[in-house]
């Protein structure tokens, strides 16, 4: 399985590299600036999730590559901009400078809303059939706005140096970073045109993976080292968040991501071949990086 997952990685990396490249795009910088981001590697979990839901749910992965660039996009747009001084402040991302310490912080600012915009136009220009594209949209702008990653992020902030309770937190960590990959696993389905029960399934086992994915993020924050993440550790307890980590320890919240990712295990079950869903499931639940 972990084959498949490098071969996924492998098609996204190099579709990733051509989708700038020929536009004949007269503002370098700017370009310069989403690319060296873009393509700094990162685990490609939420693009591979598109493939693998398209997958599962009896389309052909190869079509949804868009859409998994698509999400790549918001993602890596979500990362520079959670980077900035102005949110935790950090200057080292996948193992590279983070934009605004290498390009500054305009620059870094329009190289997120450059991507977050490109996102939705790679999936609204892409060959798949109009209405599988506009629900990518519809369910990529609900992940990314106030629901989402933008709503998560603004409580996520305006809790630091506050008590939050473990209601908030899953609330916050729901949004900031669940709903993306809740988004990612639906727009595989919709990208095959699957059923509803499927894009219910996808959508359960994406909050729960979400929500796991974040609690053990929150745990390599205190737990990981700087070569192994790629960023730096300690970010949460300097800008003082309240975190799983900081409300329960280290052995509840492991606790919290198996149970977590049972359950995300459980939803897979629905789909005919669930076994590349199961190892991914796994493989986060004790990733170091
Ligand atoms: C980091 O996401 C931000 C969170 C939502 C926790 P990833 O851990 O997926 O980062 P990359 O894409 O691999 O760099
Ligand atoms: C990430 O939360 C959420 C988004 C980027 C939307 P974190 O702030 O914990 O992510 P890292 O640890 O910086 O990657
Ligand atoms: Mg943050
Ligand atoms: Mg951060
Ligand atoms: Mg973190």
């Amino acid at each position: 399985m972990k084959a498949r997952y490098e071969q996924d990685r492998r098609q996204v990396e190099q579709t990733l590299s051509t989708c700038f490249s020929t536009r004949g795009f007269p503002f370098d910088g700017l370009l310069e600036a989403m690319e060296y981001s873009l393509l700094a590697g990162g685990k490609r979990i939420r693009p591979v999730l598109v493939l693998e839901f398209c997958r599962a749910a009896g389309g052909a992965p190869e079509s949804a590559l868009p859409i998994a660039c698509a999400v790549e996009m918001l993602h890596t747009y979500s990362l520079i901009h959670d980077d900035l001084p102005c949110m935790d402040d950090d200057q080292l991302r996948r193992g590279k400078p983070t934009s605004h310490v290498k390009f500054g912080e305009w620059k870094a600012l329009l190289a997120g809303d450059a991507l977050q915009a490109e996102a939705f136009g790679t999936i609204l220009r892409c060959k798949l059939p109009a209405e599988r594209k506009a629900a990518c949209a519809e369910i990529l702008s609900g992940a990314a706005g106030i629901d989402g990653i933008c709503g998560g992020q603004y409580l996520d902030l305006d809790g630091e140096g506050r008590a939050l309770t473990e209601e908030m937190l899953t609330d916050i960590h729901g949004r900031k970073t669940g709903a993306l990959l809740v988004a990612a696993c639906q727009m595989g389905v919709a990208a095959a045109g699957g059923t509803e029960e499927q894009m219910e399934s996808a959508g359960l086992y994406g909050a729960a993976l979400g929500l796991a994915f974040q609690i053990r993020d929150d745990l390599l924050d205190e737990l990981g080292t700087e070569e192994q993440l790629g960023k730096p550790i300690g970010s949460d307890r300097s800008e003082g968040k309240t975190t799983f980590y900081t409300l329960y320890g280290a052995e509840r919240c492991q606790e919290m991501v198996t149970k977590l990712t049972e359950a995300a295990k459980l939803h897979a079950g629905t789909f005919s071949d669930s076994e590349f869903l199961n190892w991914l499931a796994d493989y986060l639940a004790d990733r170091t990086n």
